[in-house]
């Protein structure tokens, strides 16, 4: 089956077709961080509008890429939630007016669980794996039962990894996107130039919850204080040791949900699992099996929706076409071992 996959919930109009959740035969990205660069961050009205300005264009490219005519296409999947309402619709109205203008199958897709399922495209793991789900929006680790069927074990209270990222990057000016000059910046700096610290959960908080609000603010605004001796306070050594603690949490809670849970296989997915930190620290982890989506797979795509989609469509789980949109990711069960 060749699948359509539309993705536009935030900055990238993506369109990619797949065949049958496996074979990528194109993965047009679009993407605007051009144009939202001035702003250090995302505009909704303006990603929307470029969306709208975009989308066909996109589309077209995808299918012709592929080397396909839109005859070819056997059903078309779409993000629609969760994201930037304005952004979602475009890509939904679009596939909306492309599957029913060819009478073929139409799925509303989940971002969280695209993501979370990028990296089966190139190394599909067994159910059920731990999930690791990192991105500018999102912090999650789950226990992940099916494509579907999701065992939310830890999430943040606050921000997202990649929303700290991105924050400690437009305060210091280092530039934009944030967390891919971090990660750069970080290779030439000292990890232990400051030692900040690692949040400390209130007693009874969820044992894989993790917090990013309290390390952002004092990158920000107490520098100083955990300076180490007389460190040189340079981009490098903020960008270094900022992510040494950023990641070290987080790795430190997949070690956790690995060891109390007993799974021994990982998924890794969403913008930060582009991270270099990330990967060798999640890699070293001994005695389990660990899939990354390849680079051009971390950040929003159109490939990991329509691989998702294909997934649905072969169970006959379609929408109608009057499918809608929604900001807000729909309630996963929280439960923990
Ligand atoms: O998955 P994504 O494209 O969008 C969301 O669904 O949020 O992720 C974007 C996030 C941004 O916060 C960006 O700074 C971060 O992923 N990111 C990285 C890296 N590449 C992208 N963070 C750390 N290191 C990277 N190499
Ligand atoms: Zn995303």
């Amino acid at each position: 089956m060749r699948v359509l996959g539309i993705e536009t919930s935030c900055d990238e109009c993506s369109a990619a077709v797949v065949v049958d959740s496996s074979v990528i035969l194109s993965n047009v990205i679009a993407t605007q961080i051009e144009l939202h660069r001035p702003y250090q961050g995302v505009v909704p009205e303006i990603a929307s509008r470029l969306h709208t300005e975009w989308i066909a264009q996109v589309v077209r490219s995808a299918i012709r890429q592929a080397g396909l005519g839109v005859e070819d296409i056997d059903a078309v999947a779409v993000t629609n939630r969760p994201g930037l309402l304005g952004s979602l619709l475009v890509g939904v109205n679009f596939a909306q007016a492309f599957a029913a203008a060819r009478n073929i199958p139409l799925v509303g897709i989940d971002h969280i669980r695209a993501h979370l399922y990028a990296s089966q495209i190139e190394h599909p793991l067994e159910y059920p794996y731990l999930g690791v789900l990192i991105s500018g929006g999102h912090t999650i680790i789950c226990k992940v039962n099916s494509y579907d069927d999701i065992d939310v074990l830890g999430t943040t209270i606050d921000d997202a990894i990649g929303e700290a990222f991105d924050k400690v990057a437009k305060h210091y000016k280092l530039g934009y996107p944030g967390g891919v000059v971090i990660d750069r910046l970080a290779k030439q700096g000292d990890p232990y130039a400051f030692l900040f610290t690692e949040p400390v959960l209130q007693k009874g908080s969820h044992p894989y919850d993790v917090s990013y609000s309290g390390l952002k603010t004092a990158v920000i605004n107490q520098l100083e204080q955990f300076r180490n001796k007389n460190a040189p306070i340079t981009a490098e050594n903020i960008a270094a040791s900022f992510q040494r603690v950023a990641v070290g949490l987080l790795v430190k809670r997949v070690r956790k949900a690995l060891e109390d849970t007993g799974l021994k296989r990982l998924a890794a997915g969403g913008g930060v699992a582009a991270n270099t930190l990330v990967r060798k620290e999640l890699t070293a982890i001994e005695g389990i099996e660990i899939a990354f989506p390849s680079m051009k797979l971390c950040t929003d795509n159109g490939a990991m929706i329509a691989a998702l989609g294909y997934q649905y469509l072969r169970d006959k789980n379609y929408d109608g076409y009057a499918l809608n949109v929604s900001a807000r990711v729909a309630a996963f069960k929280r439960s923990y071992p």
